[in-house]
């Protein structure tokens, strides 16, 4: 790839370094993680990167970041700065209609039908009028060891329903009776439960391909249910997007059979699995239905206004374990969605579709997400340097050797196996792709690498500029600008907003100390969902290692911190009970609620009879003020 083209930000190159650049160049070079000779000339990082200079000189404001930051803890609470306020919203079991049980470890799948779900994890908050909104929740999953007395040593047809109930996705209307007490309303009309049985519908070009047809459905259509809902997206037109990462620990098989290359790329294996559905619906048997786990690993768009809506499974949108689904208008009208794929070493995509927003039709953008093209993510630099220019991929059948003769018969093909699809086209592999999120002040874009130990040491998973930390055990964020801020370009810049890192225990010029964004008091590891606010706070959630100890020593629980992305400041904002991660967020439009989730704590948070419950906690400020500010 070249880096001769100079374009419109070029004319930045010799512009004096932003804020961010001056506080970040000093332990952000290249040369450092990779160790390079001597002769090499240290870079500055950012300094001569058009991306940074492209935001080098924005008007000298206050820091975006308004409040105190707290300290890291190892507390089985929630802890947000002083002057704010957390409390427990809804969590798993909790009733969602009039009739529910109370929850208790001996409810039926019935109950749980009419329950919240378990492992909250992303969710979108829908304003309907002032007074009343929806709450779309992800359960990405669920836990045999707290969903069962006896831990699930032994399953039944019904305890299998019942797990497969407590997945998928809550809908749940919210009311308020003065500002800002959002409240859970368990009349709403529209609260709903989709589960991993719930009918949904396969649509776009993969949809009736043979590679989807089961016994159960000949036309390669019809699907039941979602599960390993992990993060979400929401576009204009008022639906809810959920995106189903690790579908591939659902399947299993009776007998011990060899799993086609082709599948174990997605790690599906035979024998038990995770959850051992296979053991009493044959669904998820490999060998009896081979063809049901090519049904899952989608982009999902669900309709929250219409409680009698199919769910779709947008096959346009490329088959991986999706984390999240960012979207964005772009200056053309095209629809476009960043996707990442969260394994190691697997990619980076993007959607654009081919048909246009229309912002006065709703009914014409119903079906925007099923057409359009899919490209995967190239990241080139300079030698030595950690930002540089990028390139989208065309995931075409007939183009960039997706052809027969490398495997790929059709645009199916393609789309149902796109990770193989992106190896086929030289794609960047990356360090975990979680969270993407766009800054609605600027067009920059901005992806969690979680991390990725694999990262230098196994073969497939070389050191790369965007990916250039050996044993990568902090993880790092990624962002990058669109050329021309057209997100529909193949074009990009991109660079580092910041490597996780340990400075108390790494010294500067260990690659392990992370950025000098990275300080003693709001160290983290292996950040995973991430958000913009309105005034373009970015919010950085962990799930990562929370023992405190070795290499984590000081980073306390698993946490929310606040960024800024002018500056490269960040915050530590709230600090997890025992064992969660923090992931999901949302914000009421004022921005003076903020929904967090608390996915598997394991000590007494949100307890019932000892059992510790997922949780969807509610943040307020205690003057009521924006969130952050
Ligand atoms: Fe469900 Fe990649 O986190
Ligand atoms: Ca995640
Ligand atoms: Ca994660
Ligand atoms: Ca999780």
């Amino acid at each position: 790839m070249s880096h001769v083209e100079q374009d419109d930000h070029s004319n930045n190159l010799n512009a004096e370094s932003s804020d961010f650049s001056q506080i970040v160049e000093k332990g952000l070079s290249r040369r450092r993680f990779l160790q390079a000779s001597a002769a090499t000339s240290t870079i500055a990082f950012f300094t001569a990167s058009p991306l940074a200079n492209a935001m080098a000189r924005p008007p000298k404001t206050q820091s975006l970041l308004g409040f105190d930051p707290i300290a890291a803890s190892t507390a089985d609470t929630v802890i947000v700065p002083r002057g704010y306020q957390a409390q427990s919203f809804i969590a798993w079991g909790d009733a969602i209609h009039p009739s529910a049980a109370a929850f208790s470890q001996t409810n039926s799948s019935a109950d749980q039908e009419n329950q919240f779900g378990d492992n909250n994890d992303g969710m979108t908050f829908l304003l309907l009028d002032r007074n009343r909104a929806v709450l779309a929740v992800n359960n990405e999953s669920t836990s045999y060891s707290t969903l069962f007395e006896d831990s699930g040593n032994t399953l039944t047809a019904e305890k299998v329903r019942r797990s497969q109930a407590a997945v998928g996705v809550s809908i749940v209307e919210l009311q308020r009776a003065h500002r800002g007490d959002w409240q859970v309303n368990v009349n709403g009309r529209l609260n709903r439960r989709i589960t991993a049985y719930t009918e949904m519908e396969l649509t776009g070009p993969a949809a009736g391909d043979d590679k989807l047809k089961t016994h159960a459905d000949p036309s390669g259509t019809q699907v039941l249910g979602t599960f390993n809902n992990c993060a979400n997206g929401s576009t204009p037109w008022g639906t809810y997007l959920t995106c189903e990462e690790n579908f591939n620990g659902f399947f299993g098989s009776q007998n011990k059979i060899d799993v086609p290359d082709e599948d174990a790329r997605y790690g599906i294996n035979s024998g038990d699995g995770w959850f051992n559905w296979h053991q009493f619906d044959d669904r998820f048997d490999i060998e009896k239905e081979p063809n049901e786990n090519h049904r899952h690993g989608w982009v999902v768009e669900i309709d929250p206004m219409n409680p009698q809506s199919k769910p779709k499974k947008r096959t346009a949108l490329g088959r991986f374990k999706h984390e999240n689904a960012a979207l964005t208008i772009n200056k053309n009208g095209r629809v476009v969605v960043y996707l990442g794929d969260d394994e190691r070493g697997e990619h980076l995509y993007k959607f654009v579709s081919k048909g246009k927003y229309n912002e006065h039709k709703p009914e014409k953008n119903r079906d925007l997400l099923d057409e359009g093209t899919l490209y995967v993510a190239k990241f080139d630099a300079k030698d030595g340097e950690m930002h540089g220019d990028g390139e989208w991929i065309e995931l075409t059948f007939g183009q960039n050797g997706l052809t027969p003769e490398n495997g790929f018969n059709n645009q199916a093909d393609v789309l149902i196996f796109a990770r193989q699809a992106a190896t086929q086209v030289g794609a960047t592999t990356m360090d975990r792709p979680e969270w993407v999120a766009i800054n609605p002040k600027s067009d920059q874009v901005f992806c969690t690498l979680t991390n990725n130990k694999y990262r230098g040491v196994r073969e497939g998973q070389e050191i790369n500029a965007a990916n250039p930390r050996e044993n990568n055990i902090y993880g790092h964020i990624i962002r990058w600008e669109p050329k021309n801020g057209n997100h529909a370009s193949s074009k990009f810049f991109w660079d580092i907003y910041v490597m996780a890192g340990n400075p108390e225990l790494y010294s500067n010029d260990d690659p392990r100390s992370g950025s000098t964004n990275i300080t003693a008091d709001n160290m983290f590891n292996s950040p995973d969902g991430i958000g913009f606010d309105n005034a373009g706070r970015l919010w950085i959630q962990t799930d990562g290692n929370y023992s405190n100890s070795g290499d984590f020593a000081g980073m306390g629980n698993n946490q929310m911190l606040c960024g800024d992305p002018n500056t490269g400041e960040i915050k530590r904002f709230l600090s997890g009970p025992t064992g969660c991660e923090i992931t999901g967020l949302t914000f009421s439009p004022d921005n003076r609620t903020l929904f967090v989730g608390i996915q598997h704590p394991t000590g007494d948070f949100s307890a019932i009879d000892g059992i510790p419950r997922s949780t969807v906690i509610k943040i307020t400020r205690e003057d009521g003020g924006v969130i952050g500010a």
